[in-house]
């Protein structure tokens, strides 16, 4: 079933409110979950540097294109700037060499990925003698938006935003741009709902994007700790059972319900189709308020997989 819900950006463009997301998928997952999922009719699709997947996305994208099944006007590609060019000298370089990888004349959405820097060295980041990664810590947000502005102006992003940020980070960066960012990526899910950032956001036209939607399952080897798994809530259990959907379903449905996108992956056919057969239901409010009570501010992406990055002066959180 096609997605059936849009976000209206803030200059009119359309962004399907349930996209693909694709961190932890190798080349050879991401070329047959990509398949099914354009299958299952997704049409936001995103990606970044840091996933080391854009080749093969473009790759099967360029299929899909080539052979008339979708127009790249259908296609809503979201990618980001990673940590090690989050500068304003490095901003054309970095999305031009991700466009290359796309095979795309234009991105629909360019994302600053995180607010802080780290040097840029062939291969794997920089660590020191105490096994930390080594900062760039002369981060110019402002310096930054302005090179982020640039490559819209000249069409290589359609739209501009960041992930991430913080609000004071946010507010400073409102405070001094020509274009509004069109979007806030953050991880967002029962357990870390972050009302506040949210309404901040909503309340500067700037739409929001939840990551880690279902909890990221998978992600403990990454981060070397226990997180707490979201599939296994009862109360999520309970109203799903009642809508005879699955718990996924559930959680997705509450965000697309807060007005917020989202982007769940999955490299498994089953569930890449389940993830976006969202449209046919709904959660009523007495249930919606269940679902927002379940809030305990519980972050699972801190980037404790970047030992050492709490000590950048940008760090968000
Ligand atoms: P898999 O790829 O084997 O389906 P998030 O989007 O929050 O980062 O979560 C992604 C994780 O959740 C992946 O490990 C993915 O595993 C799993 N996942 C994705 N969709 C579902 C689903 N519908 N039910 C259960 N687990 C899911």
């Amino acid at each position: 079933m096609a997605c059936k819900m849009d976000i209206l950006l803030a200059n009119g463009a359309r962004m399907p409110a349930l996209g693909f997301g694709t961190w932890r998928a190798s080349d050879e997952e991401v070329e047959k979950a990509l398949n099914e999922a354009l299958i299952a009719g997704y049409r936001h699709i995103d990606t970044a540097p840091v996933y080391l997947n854009e080749k093969m996305i473009g790759k099967v994208l360029k299929q899909w294109l080539e052979a008339g099944k979708l127009t790249r006007e259908e296609l809503f590609i979201v990618t980001k700037l990673p940590p090690h060019g989050t500068r304003a000298c490095s901003v054309e370089k970095f999305l031009k060499r991700s466009l290359a990888d796309l095979q795309m004349e234009y991105v629909d959405l360019y994302l600053i990925h995180v607010p802080f820097t780290v040097p840029e060295v062939d291969g794997p980041f920089l660590m020191n003698e105490d096994k930390e990664i080594v900062l760039e810590t002369t981060t110019d947000h402002i310096a930054l938006w302005k090179a982020m502005e640039k490559v819209r102006e000249d069409g290589l992003a359609r739209n501009i935003g960041l992930s991430n940020f913080n609000q004071r980070q946010i507010q400073r960066i409102i405070d001094n741009c020509q274009i509004k960012p069109a979007n806030l990526q953050i991880e967002n899910h029962i357990y870390l709902q972050q009302p506040e950032l949210v309404k901040f956001c909503k309340s500067n036209g700037i739409s929001v994007t939840a990551y880690s939607p279902l909890g990221s399952k998978g992600i403990e080897t990454l981060l070397n700790r226990e997180v707490p798994n979201l599939l296994e809530n009862p109360v999520v259990k309970e109203i799903a059972n009642k809508l005879r959907k699955s718990v996924a379903q559930v959680l997705l449905r509450h965000l697309l319900q807060r007005g917020i996108s989202t982007i769940p992956k999955s490299t498994n056919a089953k569930r890449v189709r389940e993830n976006i057969d969202l449209f046919d239901f709904k959660i009523e409010d007495s249930d919606m308020a269940l679902l927002d009570a379940l809030d305990q501010n519980i972050r699972i992406c801190d980037f404790g997989f970047f030992p050492g990055i709490s000590k950048h002066p940008e760090f968000p959180f």
